[in-house]
């Protein structure tokens, strides 16, 4: 699969982002079943708790405007090596997204990709609220 559109896309969403305190710019790409792109970018609040990741960002916009099916999600970050996605945004990939592919940036625009479930494994499911 080519994802030379999402990286670009991703790397372009870190200009976006709004990284007040940490000074850290991190920009998604999310690539939906009918081939969109939804982008994101992390936004942080002087309450540090609240901060809302790239991914995540991404994430929601596309599925409030309705988007329910993926295939994959690029991030881009101020990293040399390859940025991960943090622990609750692979909770959120696995939960609205599902097993798609994770593509993770690093500085030289190389790439690494990986399945949601490579990256969460044995995640917590929604099955798992109808398993008392
Ligand atoms: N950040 C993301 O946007 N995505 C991640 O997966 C890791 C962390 C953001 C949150 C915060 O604004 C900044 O990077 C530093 O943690």
């Amino acid at each position: 699969m080519d994802y030379t559109d999402l990286v670009e896309k991703a790397i372009e969403a870190k200009q976006n982002a709004l990284p007040t305190y940490s000074k850290f710019h991190v920009g998604a790409a999310l690539l939906t079943e009918n081939d969109k792109i939804y982008t994101g970018s992390n936004v942080e609040s002087s309450s540090y708790s609240l901060t809302m990741c790239a991914e995540r960002n991404a994430i929601f916009k596309a599925v409030t405007e309705g988007e329910r099916k993926f295939k994959a999600i690029a991030l881009a970050g101020d990293t040399k090596g390859f940025i991960s996605p943090c622990g609750a945004c692979r909770q959120v990939i696995s939960d609205i997204c599902g097993e798609i592919d994770i593509i993770m940036i690093d500085g030289k625009m190389n790439t690494k990709v990986m399945k949601t479930s490579e990256l969460l494994p044995f995640a917590f499911k929604e099955d798992d609220l109808n398993n008392k």
